[in-house]
């Protein structure tokens, strides 16, 4: 049987889920692949910690340039995260000629275009379905079992820490720094955990799925970003008294002129089933023309389920690999499935549409001093700005301090109810910031 050698870079939690996966389950692998997959080398700098690994002598090492220059590794796994040594030794690993897997979202999302560039010059295959959504096949979804759809959103939880947060918030009513401790303890935060509560993660993603559903090319920075650090239980409880929850969603839409994306904590019906993901639970809903809708479902981090989707790009690698030995050795290797979906000479640089343009619902909470003709002011700028009111409750009225007030707006224009929001913060009688949340009322399902 044809052995497959393998390398593994970063032996951290999922590095560690990769190796022990591989090694668990060779004899389903081969039975599937026709081929055998040999875990060649797992590289980290600390060979010392004890993974519950039993590794052949020479396989567990600290030069990763041994396994990248090695002629007999096929498959470099590149599993350290971050855009530092990585990326050089993704780089260097498709200069010499080796197939890349990896779950670096941020690497991707940032310097995908010039990693699959790379990686056509060298006639080599880049796999990274671990980047999004853990073991949900999301990049599979879109880029193969859709190819006949037009997709026209996307819509989704992809940050398992976020909703890990949110829910914990929601349920126990226990504190962000706590729920965020738990996160990390479970191995579902990024190094930085920033880049989960602040929304980048989910950022990175999102910018991944829709330049594989539109087959368009996206500057990150275009992408409009907020996190959860802001999100208070008065603020859960509010929403779950008028039929809402509150989850940090990733939201792109296709739409004729200008692409929607942009990661935020938003509002959604409480019977919509995206409200009922919990935990680090992920999930996505894909509307296509052809499809309609459809929904994925799954664990969104953690070492066994993102372990799943990097192997399942080292089959597809490996399979290839079965059908180029096959061919003359004349011949270009056959990719069957293009990195990005579409065709490269297709994919466009389309821009997205910015935060202020966006039609949509609003939650905004006031602390306001209580006395006469203080709401009416408000009411009386929304008004002036254009802005339609769908509700007002005053709730938790204290002896001699601000009273909140809640307030849901109908659909408006994002650029008015920031020209808004800026007029009612500076009145004498709000002595603080409003808070404000998106609405999502029309996710379809
Ligand atoms: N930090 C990520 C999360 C891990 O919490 O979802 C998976 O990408």
């Amino acid at each position: 049987m044809k052995q497959i050698n393998i390398a593994i870079l970063g032996c951290g939690v999922v590095g560690t889920g990769v190796a022990k996966l591989l090694m668990e389950k060779q004899p389903l692998l081969e039975s599937k692949i026709g081929a055998s997959l040999n875990l060649k080398y797992v590289v980290d700098l600390d060979t010392k910690t004890d993974r519950g690994i039993r590794f052949k002598d020479g396989v567990f090492i600290s030069d990763a340039t041994k396994a990248i220059d090695d002629p007999t590794v096929d498959i470099i796994v590149e599993l350290i995260g971050g855009k530092g040594v990585a990326k050089d030794f993704i780089l260097r690993a498709l200069k010499n000629k080796k197939h890349v897997v990896t779950a670096n979202k941020a690497l991707i999302a940032e310097f995908g275009n010039d990693i699959v560039k790379i990686a056509a010059e060298h006639n080599s295959d880049f796999g990274f379905e671990a980047s999004v959504g853990g073991c949900m096949p999301v990049i599979k979804t879109i880029r193969e079992s859709l190819v006949a759809n037009r997709i026209n959103s996307i819509t989704g939880i992809l940050n398992g820490t976020c909703n890990y947060i949110l829910t914990k918030i929601s349920n126990e009513g226990c504190l962000f720094d706590v729920a965020l401790k738990e996160a990390q303890a479970k191995g579902y935060a990024e190094a930085d955990p920033f880049l989960d509560v602040e929304g980048h993660d989910s950022a990175h993603k999102l910018a991944i799925l829709a330049s594989l559903a539109y087959g368009m090319r996206i500057n990150i920075k275009d992408i409009h970003v907020e996190g959860i650090s802001k999100i208070t239980p008065v603020d859960i409880e509010f929403a779950k008294d008028f039929g809402y929850t509150i989850k940090l969603l990733a939201i792109s839409k296709n739409n004729t002129d200008k692409v929607e994306a942009r990661v935020h904590p938003t509002m959604i019906p409480t019977v919509h089933p995206l409200a009922h993901v919990n935990g680090s639970m992920n999930a996505l809903t894909i509307n296509a023309d052809a499809t309609g809708e459809t929904m994925l479902y799954g664990a969104g981090a953690g070492m066994m389920p993102t372990a799943s989707a990097v192997l399942s790009d080292i089959a597809d690698i490996a399979r290839n690999i079965m059908v180029n030995q096959n061919l003359n050795s004349d011949s270009k290797p056959v990719t069957r499935i293009p990195i990005l979906g579409f065709q490269d000479s297709n994919v466009r640089q389309i821009s997205i549409m910015p935060i202020t343009e966006i039609n949509t619902c609003y939650y905004i909470r006031l602390a306001a001093a209580d006395r006469p003709g203080v709401l009416s002011k408000i009411t009386g700028i929304l008004g002036n700005c254009g802005i339609s009111i769908q509700s007002v409750h005053q709730k938790g009225r204290q002896a001699n301090g601000p009273v909140p007030v809640f307030m849901i707006t109908h659909r408006a224009v994002e650029r008015d109810v920031q020209q808004a929001l800026k007029e009612i913060s500076e009145l004498d009688a709000i002595p603080e910031n409003p808070v404000v949340i998106r609405i999502e009322e029309d996710i379809t399902t």
